[in-house]
C-alpha cells in the first residue's frame, strides 16, 4: 500500500481508538493492538519523514523546545467563579438566580465536577487546533499550543467537520495514577517529586520543551466553550440544535450547557459523564452530596462541584458581574489541610537506598483521616520550606494522596529552633551517602544496608506481592536483627529454624507453624506477583502483569533482550533498560538461582483452564468477603477472562460487595449486570476455589 495512504489510514484509526479509550472510556481493541497500530505509524513516518504532519498522533510525544512563550489575548475573558462553602450559600445562589430570571419554581441546573487542574482555552479553526492558551490573568494568557498537543483528550483535529472557529475550554489535569507513576519515576531519577497533581499539571503546561510535558501524561476534560463563530452551518450539520440559516454565523453549539458538553464529546473531547442536569435546589444539594461520596474513587482530584444554569438563554439573561457569571457557582470543599505540631524529622531509607525525610507529627485529622506522619520529600524541600523540629506546621493530603507538610507557621515558632541537618551518613548502616550529579535525592550506596534489605523483604512478602500472611514489618526487622533472615532467599530457609522461632517470646508454636506454611504456599505464586515482588526498578503491579502475559515464563524474561522487552505493551525504553540491567546484575542472578533451588517456582502465566469468562471483562468493587480482590482477579484470568479497574460499556459483570460506590452507580447507569459475591461464585464450576 502507498505509505501516504497507509499513514492517513493509521492516523484515522489511532484517533478513533484514542477517542474510544479516553473519551468514551470504552475501548474496542486491546492495549497491545493499539500499540501495534501506533508503532506501525511511527515506522512509516520514520521511513518517510516527509509524511509527518504536525497533527499526527505520533507528535503527542512532544516536539523541539520553543525559545519563549508568546502572549495570547483571550477573545472572551476567562472569568472565575463565585464560591459557595455551605448549604446556605448555595440556597442564596439559587434565590438570586430565580429572582434574576423572575421564576417562582425550580430552575434547571447542570451540575459538574470541579476538576482540580489548570484551565486552558483551545481555539479550533476549521476543525484544527490553532491555539492553546493558559488562563493567565483572565484577559491574556500564554500560548502553550506545543504543550497542549501532548495532552490526551485534546484532539489535534475535531472528529466532525466544523467550518469556522470554536474555542473550547476545560481543565488540564493529571490523573491520580499518573501522578503516582510520574512521581515514582522522578524519585527513582533523584528528581524532585511533585507536591500534588494540580501543580504537576499547571507546571506541565508551562514547559518550553513539550517533550517534558508529554512525560507528565496529562489529561483534559472539557467544561464549556468560549467564542463560537461557526459559519456556513446547514441544518444537515447535526451539530446544531437550533436551525441556523445556512451560511449564517452561529454563536453556540447547543442551546443548553448539557447539550454543549454532548456536542463537545461528539467533537472528540474528554467530557466526564458524572455531570448531570438537576432540577431545583434540593436536587442540587443532592448532587453536591453525591459528588462528595464518589470523590475518593474518581481517577482524578476534584476540589468541589460547579453548578450552572442549564439553559443558555437564561444564562445570557443573568449575565455577569465584574468578576464572574451570575449563572454559575463553585461549591468548594474545605481544603484538606490541618494544623499540628511536628515533633521530629526522621530519615527513611527506601528499597533502592533513596533517603527521604519524614515528619513525625502530633496526630491530626486531615479531611477525615488521622495523619501522624507526612513526607518532606527531600532535604532541598526541608530547606526551602524552612521546616524545623518543634514547629507548628500545615499538613495537607494533596490530591487524595500521601500527606505532606506544606510549611511551618512562623508566627508560632517557639524561639530559635535548630535548622535540621541533612544527613551525611546512612542512619541504618553509617555508609557515606551519595548524590548523583544533578539529582535531588541522596542515596545510601550500600547494597548490604540493613534498612534497604528490610524494605526489600517487606515489599517481597507484601499483600500484592508474595502475600505471606503474618510477615509484617516488625517481624522482618526482628528476624533480620536475629540474623534469621539476611536476604530474600533466606526467607525460604526459615523452616530450618523452626525450634528457635518457637522459642522466641510472643511467638507460639501455632503461629510459627502458620507462618512457615504461608511461606511454603508462597513458592508457587503466579508469575506476575513474583515479578512485582522482586522490586525491579520501574516495574509495578501492572508492568509485572504485562511482562508475564507477554513473555509467559521467568526463563524467557531472564533472557529477553532489550527489543523483546520494548515490544511488551506499556514497557518503555527506561523500564526496558532497567529490567535488563536488573537481570544482568550478578547478585540478582544469584538470588534468582537460589530461589529456584529452594523451590520457589512461580506459576507461569498458564493458559486458561477453561473459557468460562472468555471475551468477558469483570470489575470487582466494594469489600469482598470470601477472597481477596487479587485472588478473584486471578480466578477470572484462570477462566479466560479479563479483570479491569474501571467500568465501561464493555464490562460484562460488576461484582459488588458491601461499600461499593461509584463503580456500582456507573454499572447501573450503563445497564451492566451486577453480581454479588455469591452470584459470582455460582458462575464457577463447583470446587474451583
Ligand atoms: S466553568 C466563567 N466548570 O474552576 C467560568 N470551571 O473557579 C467558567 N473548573 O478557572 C468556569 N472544573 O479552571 C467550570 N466543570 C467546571 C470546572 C471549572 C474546574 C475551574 C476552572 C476555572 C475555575 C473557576
Amino acid at each position: 500500500m502507498d505509505p501516504n495512504a497507509r499513514a492517513a489510514e493509521l492516523r484515522q484509526l489511532i484517533e478513533h481508538h484514542l477517542y474510544r479509550y479516553h473519551v468514551l472510556n470504552s475501548p474496542e481493541i486491546s492495549d497491545s493492538e493499539f500499540d501495534r497500530l501506533f508503532r506501525e505509524l511511527q515506522d512509516v513516518e520514520a521511513a518517510h519523514p516527509e509524511l509527518v504532519i504536525p497533527d499526527s498522533p505520533t507528535q503527542k510525544v512532544g516536539a523541539a523546545p520553543i525559545d519563549a512563550f508568546t502572549q495570547h489575548r483571550h477573545a472572551v475573558r476567562m472569568l472565575s467563579l463565585d464560591n459557595a462553602f455551605d448549604e446556605e450559600e448555595l440556597r442564596s445562589f439559587d434565590q438570586r438566580v430565580r429572582k434574576g430570571l423572575g421564576v417562582e419554581g425550580a430552575v434547571e441546573y447542570f451540575a459538574e465536577l470541579k476538576f482540580d487542574g489548570a484551565s486552558i482555552s483551545l481555539t479550533y479553526v476549521n476543525g484544527r487546533l490553532e491555539t492553546a492558551a493558559t488562563r493567565g490573568d483572565g484577559t491574556t494568557g500564554e500560548n502553550v499550543t506545543h504543550n497542549a498537543k501532548t495532552v490526551r483528550g485534546i484532539p489535534h483535529r475535531l472528529l466532525k467537520p466544523l467550518p469556522g472557529k470554536v474555542e473550547v475550554r476545560g481543565e488540564v489535569l493529571m490523573l491520580k495514577a499518573s501522578f503516582e507513576q510520574v512521581n515514582e519515576e522522578r524519585s527513582a531519577r533523584g528528581e524532585q517529586v511533585f507536591a500534588n497533581p494540580r501543580n504537576a499539571a499547571a507546571g506541565g503546561l508551562r514547559q518550553l520543551d513539550s517533550r517534558m510535558t508529554a512525560q507528565r501524561k496529562l489529561d483534559f476534560f472539557a467544561y464549556g466553550v468560549g467564542i463560537v463563530e461557526v459559519a456556513g452551518a446547514t441544518p444537515a450539520n447535526s451539530l446544531f440544535e437550533e436551525d441556523a440559516a445556512p451560511a449564517a454565523t452561529v454563536r453556540r453549539i447547543a442551546s443548553t450547557q448539557s447539550g454543549t458538553l454532548d456536542r463537545l464529546r461528539e467533537l472528540g473531547f474528554g467530557v466526564r459523564d458524572e455531570a448531570r442536569a438537576v432540577l431545583g435546589i434540593e436536587e442540587l444539594l443532592e448532587y453536591v452530596h453525591h459528588a462528595r461520596e464518589i470523590r475518593e474513587s474518581l481517577p482524578f482530584g476534584i476540589d468541589g462541584v460547579v453548578l450552572k444554569v442549564n439553559d443558555l438563554t437564561a444564562q445570557e439573561q443573568l449575565g455577569f458581574t465584574s468578576h464572574g457569571p451570575r449563572w454559575a457557582v463553585a461549591f468548594k470543599y474545605p481544603a484538606e489541610q490541618a494544623f499540628t505540631r511536628l515533633n521530629r524529622i526522621f530519615t527513611q531509607v527506601g528499597r533502592t537506598g533513596a533517603i527521604t525525610p519524614v515528619a513525625d507529627l502530633e496526630p491530626v485529622s486531615v479531611g477525615g483521616v488521622t495523619v501522624s506522619r507526612a513526607t518532606l520529600h527531600n532535604y532541598d524541600e526541608v530547606r526551602r520550606k524552612d521546616v524545623r523540629e518543634g514547629d507548628f506546621v500545615i499538613v495537607q493530603r494533596a490530591g487524595d494522596v500521601i500527606p505532606e507538610v506544606v510549611g511551618p507557621v512562623l508566627d508560632k515558632r517557639d524561639g530559635d529552633l535548630p535548622v535540621p541537618q541533612e544527613p551525611t551518613h546512612c542512619p541504618a548502616c553509617a555508609t557515606a551517602l551519595v548524590r548523583k550529579e544533578g539529582e535531588v535525592a541522596i542515596r545510601c550506596p550500600n547494597r548490604q544496608c540493613p534498612a534497604q534489605i528490610a524494605m526489600k523483604i517487606s515489599h517481597f512478602v507484601g499483600r500484592k506481592m508474595m502475600d505471606i500472611d503474618g510477615f509484617g514489618e516488625k517481624l522482618v526487622d526482628r528476624l533480620l536483627e536475629l540474623g534469621f533472615i539476611t536476604d530474600i532467599p533466606s526467607i525460604y530457609r526459615l523452616h530450618e529454624r523452626q525450634a528457635e522461632l518457637i522459642e522466641l517470646d510472643r511467638f507460639g508454636e501455632q503461629s510459627v507453624t502458620k507462618l512457615l506454611a504461608n511461606i511454603e504456599a508462597s513458592k508457587t505464586r503466579p508469575l506476575p506477583r513474583f515479578l512485582f515482588a522482586l522490586g525491579i526498578p520501574e516495574v509495578g503491579e501492572r508492568g509485572a502483569q504485562d511482562l508475564a502475559r507477554e513473555l509467559r515464563t521467568l526463563e524467557a524474561l531472564r533472557h529477553a533482550d532489550y527489543d523483546a522487552l520494548l515490544a511488551v505493551p506499556n514497557i518503555g525504553e527506561r523500564t526496558a533498560s532497567e529490567i535488563q540491567q536488573w537481570f544482568e546484575d550478578d547478585e540478582n542472578r544469584k538470588a534468582l538461582d537460589e530461589l529456584q533451588a529452594l523451590g520457589v517456582i512461580p506459576t507461569e502465566a498458564e493458559s486458561p483452564v477453561g473459557d468460562l469468562f472468555a471475551g468477558k471483562t469483570l470489575v470487582f468493587t466494594g469489600r469482598l468477603e470470601k477472597f481477596t480482590r487479587e485472588a478473584a482477579e486471578e480466578l477470572v484470568a484462570k477462566w479466560g477472562g479479563k479483570a479491569a479497574g474501571s467500568v465501561s460499556k464493555n464490562t460484562t459483570y460488576v461484582v459488588a460487595g458491601p461499600g461499593a460506590g461509584s463503580k456500582l452507580t456507573k454499572a447501573e447507569s450503563l445497564g451492566v449486570e451486577v453480581l454479588d459475591e455469591d452470584q459470582f461464585l455460582a458462575l464457577l464450576p463447583p470446587g474451583s476455589l
